[in-house]
């Protein structure tokens, strides 16, 4: 009996150690107030959140900044997941999804926090990260070269982050982002699906979100002419329509070649398809200018064709958020809140990180989708105004893609096409969906670019059609719809997408409300079971604590008072000190949620879920493979200071075709149109 009571306080006493240690990790990189956060956001919203440069290597003073946003209230789907979201460029700061598009927060024109009523961070931790070097506020002294060395890059990213938060080493991770994320998205995936196959700490990849992707460059490049035509931005009886039509065509052949196998060998793919592909866009711009329009009307916005910018900007102003982002970022007490330490200006883009990334001879992501979909399940959406990365283009590369036994959604096949179906949200037809054998399609209705930008809570409610909270339903007319709900707002019946055909389910949406009841009454009994083994655990953890304290009392009439100082700052003071940073946001949930508190903690560590992963997320191998390649040729990985990266901006601003999509554009065009700089839309 006693040796088990010296276990237990051992074991006590140990568990503190670990909860401390992982705690003072993260005490570096929380976040304890903003600009506005206690005035604009309502209490009971604002987010646990955590910031920083997290070192990667040292020896080439690598970093990668992230910002981590956690739900004080989750609602039950939201536990256990996280997002990880990457905007595109490449080079492109992944603050524009924080800020402007998925995050909790959007900057007011006082330079302050406002709340978005739509943020993904209530369905799931959302964290955003700058990458790669050099994007954001993420450094280093090299630049990657290709994508496969961003996922050896990312991959280390998720080591170190894991150190810092065990507890979210066994969460559903889901891969998120925008634009040439599409290409970063897939790569990383098959870097960490590969990895999952040989390392017995497995990252449970659940799914990617890819918007308005940039995933087959080639097939990609062949939409700007149909979608222009159809949005009706270029008819043709435009003057330039027969140059424009020839430049497709060019276009078209290089992409044949290409496909093909018949492209000259010392022709860089990428380089030709960007260079030729791109003329497209420039030239219907160009031909499209409404010369009679006020000077900030003149261009189509490529993000928006329902917006006017000026020449060339053509949506490089856009979204008019970053007037308010860009100096909210560069604002000194804020990167202090932040954590950020070593900066440069923050630019929403680094032309540096796009003029670096070639991809030689590496093929584009859509080619890894199939083996992919073999895995988990990956849901691409667009938003239907964007042109640069138009949904009519994804539809192509979807029908030519080959996966899961079929190719397309069934467009050939003798069965017919998979029809694409309504997507109802609040009432609204706010999109379509297309799904078959692990890949969806959305196309989601008045929305740009940036479909969290203009939609935020239809954006989050994308999730659902990932997780597979939503309805099947016949609409009025016969048609069959999906549905799903504001957040939290009702109790889905069916959350396993494969049982699709449940009779019970099909009802109207009343109808399966009222049938719920018998769901809903087996949902409570599980989670209370859980909760009295939680509780259980807990008292335990009390009865170690007040033996802690007790065994300690009584050394502390035999040991010298030095040890007695620190010993009980590793149990009960822990308490009070990781309960005083969260009053820092809200005192309400320290009191009626106690599942913030040290003692879930604790339980976490008894159920081995962080301290079963704590020391496996240790550091990675020293000789690391990828890094010696690098090192070994030093051609890879070039070194250079601050001036050699604006000398690289100012020269990837002076050849548009060194350009994969329109983000670095805008980088390009943001410095041309430097001293313009009119506020537009
Ligand atoms: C679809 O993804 C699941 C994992 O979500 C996987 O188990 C399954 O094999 C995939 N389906 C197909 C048809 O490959």
């Amino acid at each position: 009996m006693l040796s088990l009571i010296v276990y237990l306080l051992q074991l006590g006493i140990s568990l503190a150690l670990v909860a401390r240690d992982s705690n003072n990790l993260q005490e570096n990189f929380l976040v304890k107030n903003l600009p506005g956060l206690t005035k604009n956001i309502p209490t009971n919203e604002v987010p646990l959140m955590f910031s920083g440069q997290l070192e990667l290597y040292s020896e080439n003073k690598t970093s990668y900044y992230f910002w981590k946003f956690v739900d004080q209230n989750k609602v039950e789907k939201a536990k256990g997941k996280t997002f990880f979201w990457l905007n595109g460029g490449p080079g492109c700061s992944s603050m524009d999804g924080a800020l402007m598009e998925a995050g909790p927060f959007r900057i007011d024109k006082h330079g302050e926090v406002t709340y978005n009523e739509g943020s993904w961070h209530k369905a799931g931790d959302v964290v955003f990260v700058d990458q790669p070097a050099g994007t954001g506020f993420s450094f280093s002294d090299v630049y990657d070269v290709n994508l496969p060395g961003v996922v050896q890059h990312f991959l280390r990213f998720l080591d170190k982050y894991f150190e810092v938060f065990p507890e979210d080493a066994n969460n559903d991770i889901y891969l998120t982002g925008e634009s040439y994320a599409g290409q970063y998205i897939p790569f990383i995936a098959r870097g960490i699906l590969d990895r999952n196959k040989s390392n017995p700490e497995k990252i449970n990849l659940k799914g990617l979100l890819i918007g308005n992707g940039w995933i087959s460059p080639n097939e990609q490049s062949l939409s700007y002419l149909p979608y222009s035509h159809k949005a009706g931005i270029l008819d043709i009886d435009n003057p330039q329509w027969s140059n424009i039509l020839k430049q497709h065509d060019k276009c078209q052949n290089i992409v044949n070649q290409i496909i093909g196998g018949t492209l000259d060998k010392n022709v860089d793919a990428n380089d030709i398809v960007s260079k030729e592909c791109e003329k497209v866009l420039t030239m219907i711009l160009s031909a499209t200018i409404n010369r009679s329009a006020p000077a900030n009307q003149q261009c189509v916005n490529i993000y928006d064709y329902t917006l006017r910018d000026s020449y060339p900007s053509c949506g490089m102003n856009w979204p008019p958020d970053l007037s308010y982002v860009t100096p909210f970022l560069n604002n000194e007490d804020v990167l202090g809140q932040l954590n950020v330490n070593q900066h440069k200006n923050w630019k929403e883009c680094s032309g540096g990180v796009g003029g670096h990334l070639k991809n030689r001879g590496i093929e584009p992501a859509v080619n890894l989708l199939p083996s992919i979909l073999e895995e988990i399940p990956v849901l691409l959406f667009h938003g239907n105004r964007d042109i640069i990365c138009n949904y009519i283009g994804a539809e192509n590369f979807i029908k030519n893609l080959e996966w899961n036994g079929g190719r397309g959604f069934g467009e050939d096949s003798d069965s017919g096409p998979t029809d694409a179906i309504n997507w109802v949200y609040e009432d609204e037809v706010v999109g379509y969906v297309k799904s078959g054998r692990n890949l969806t399609f959305v196309n989601v209705f008045d929305a740009s670019h940036m479909v969290p930008f203009d939609k935020p809570n239809v954006s989050r409610s994308i999730i659902d059609l990932i997780i597979g909270e939503y309805e099947e339903d016949v609409s009025d007319d016969g048609k069959s719809q999906l549905i799903t709900y504001p957040l939290g707002s009702k109790k889905i019946l069916n959350p396993d997408p494969t049982v699709e055909e449940e009779p019970e389910i099909s009802g109207t949406p009343s109808e399966v409300n009222s049938t719920g009841s018998s769901t809903e009454s087996t949902l409570p009994e599980i989670s209370s079971t859980t909760s009295r083994i939680t509780r259980l655990i807990q008292l335990l953890v009390i009865c170690i604590l007040i033996w802690g304290i007790y065994v300690l009392y009584i050394s502390y009439k035999s040991r010298p008072s030095s040890i007695i100082k620190t010993r009980p700052t590793s149990g009960k003071k822990k308490n009070v000190q990781w309960a005083d940073q969260l009053r820092v946001f809200q005192d309400d949930i320290i009191d009626s949620d106690p599942s913030a508190s040290f003692l879930s903690k604790a339980y976490n560590k008894i159920t081995g879920k962080t301290g079963e992963t704590n020391g496996v997320y240790a550091s990675a191998p020293t000789n690391d493979i990828e890094m010696g390649n690098f090192e070994a040729d030093p051609s890879n990985f070039e070194i250079h200071s601050e001036e050699d990266e604006e000398e690289e901006a100012a020269a990837a601003a002076e050849t548009e075709t060194e350009t994969e999509t329109g983000e670095v554009r805008k980088e390009q065009a943001k410095k041309d149109e430097q001293d313009k700089q009119d506020n537009l839309i």
